[in-house]
């Protein structure tokens, strides 16, 4: 039989992990925000459609912010999209212009992990 006091303990326990676990969760917001869900490339060799929660999400493709977003520190979740600093014509060779960083980094990493679209019409489907 359990005593009252184990009874007691028992509660008490269960209510110091419970506020342990409250506080835990208020102090380490761990998921980073879920938008832009997916993103519409429009363009005249025709429209990507990137699904970009699909590919951050832990239960998707789980690529790591900075994979994509190469300039982003560490714990930054707001980025400059990539033209601010890829222009239409690229006036420095050591920075691709943006079709180029664009295609670089999509096709490369699909390239790499054997996964995702590498033809150009798989991609511009739209
Ligand atoms: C993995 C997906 C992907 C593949 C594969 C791909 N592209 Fe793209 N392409 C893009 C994205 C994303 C952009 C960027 C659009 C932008 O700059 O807003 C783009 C941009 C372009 C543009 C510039 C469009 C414009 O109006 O500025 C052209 C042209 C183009 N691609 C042609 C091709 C060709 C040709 C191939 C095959 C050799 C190809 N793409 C393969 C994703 C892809
Ligand atoms: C697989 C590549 C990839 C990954 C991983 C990725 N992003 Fe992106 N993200 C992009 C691309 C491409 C754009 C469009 C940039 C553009 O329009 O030039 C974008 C756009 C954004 C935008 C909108 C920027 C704007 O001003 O329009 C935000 C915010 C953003 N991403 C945050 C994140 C965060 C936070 C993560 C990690 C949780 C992340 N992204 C992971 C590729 C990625
Ligand atoms: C704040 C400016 C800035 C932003 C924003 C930025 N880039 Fe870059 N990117 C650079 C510079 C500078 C280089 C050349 C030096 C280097 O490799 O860092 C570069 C290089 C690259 C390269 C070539 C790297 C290599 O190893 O060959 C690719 C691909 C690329 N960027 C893609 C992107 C994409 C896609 C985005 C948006 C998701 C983006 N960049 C956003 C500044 C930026
Ligand atoms: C660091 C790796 C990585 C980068 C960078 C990346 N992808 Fe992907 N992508 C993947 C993986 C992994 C898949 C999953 C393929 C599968 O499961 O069959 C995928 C799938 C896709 C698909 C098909 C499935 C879907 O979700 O629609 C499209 C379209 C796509 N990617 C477009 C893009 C575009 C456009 C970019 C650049 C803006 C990009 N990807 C950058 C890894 C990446």
């Amino acid at each position: 039989m359990t005593s009252k006091k184990e009874l007691l303990a028992a509660f008490v326990l269960t209510l110091i992990l419970l506020v342990v676990g409250v506080i835990s969760y208020a102090a380490f917001p761990a998921k980073p925000p879920d938008q832009p869900v997916r993103l519409m490339f429009k363009g005249v060799a025709g429209n990507v459609l990137f699904t970009h929660k699909m590919h951050t999400s832990e239960s998707g493709y789980d690529v790591a912010c900075s994979d994509c977003h190469h300039n982003l520190e560490e714990g930054e979740t707001d980025p400059q999209t990539c033209g601010e600093c890829h222009e239409a014509v690229s006036e420095d060779e050591d920075v691709p212009a943006k079709t180029d960083a664009f295609h670089s980094q999509c096709i490369g990493c699909h390239q790499e992990q054997e996964a995702g679209p590498q033809k150009c019409a798989s991609c511009h489907v739209m």
